[in-house]
């Protein structure tokens, strides 16, 4: 059979690629490369209000970081400005009392969903002050492209 050079350069050239995936998804598992959420929280979705783990929404800060508490609801998060400090790990906590949201801080690495029922929590580092959009990135209604909340990363004060 015939088969043409550029064919054949193609041919190999994908190839390549499919083993290169594979090697890729392998790597990903040795390595511990993917970080899959550790346990699983739940909640009731029609008690987030009074629920104790939510009733004191905000920061709260510590010598060693800060920890942040917010709902995403049809079309808002609560609260809607977080302040938190430079250089010091962050934990988030957040849950939903209607239905899924995304919680997404353009320009960095912080980006879950959050689904009714559940509390989805996550940590990271905010090395650069200064003024982040939080949006919602899961289509949840009407008002979903007006659903956002500001995060403002503080120079660490001490
Ligand atoms: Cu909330 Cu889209």
């Amino acid at each position: 059979m015939n088969v043409p050079l550029y064919e054949k350069i193609w041919m190999w050239a994908a190839g390549g690629m499919i083993v290169a995936f594979i090697l890729m998804v392998f790597a990903g598992v040795a390595f511990s490369a993917l970080e899959p959420p550790s346990h699983v929280e739940t909640i009731d979705p029609a008690q987030v209000w009074t629920d104790a783990r939510f009733a004191n929404r905000g920061v709260t800060q510590s010598p060693t970081g800060a920890t942040v508490i917010a709902v995403a609801m049809m079309f808002a998060f609560n609260p809607a400005e977080i302040h938190v400090p430079a250089g010091k790990p962050v934990t988030f906590r957040l849950t939903s009392a209607d239905v899924t949201h995304g919680f997404q801080i353009v320009g960095t690495n912080a980006n879950t969903m959050v689904i009714p029922g559940y509390i989805s929590q996550f940590t990271t580092t905010f090395s650069t002050p200064g003024e982040y959009l939080i949006v919602c990135n899961e289509y949840c209604g009407l008002g979903h492209h007006q659903m956002y909340a500001t995060l403002i990363v503080e120079e660490a004060s001490s």
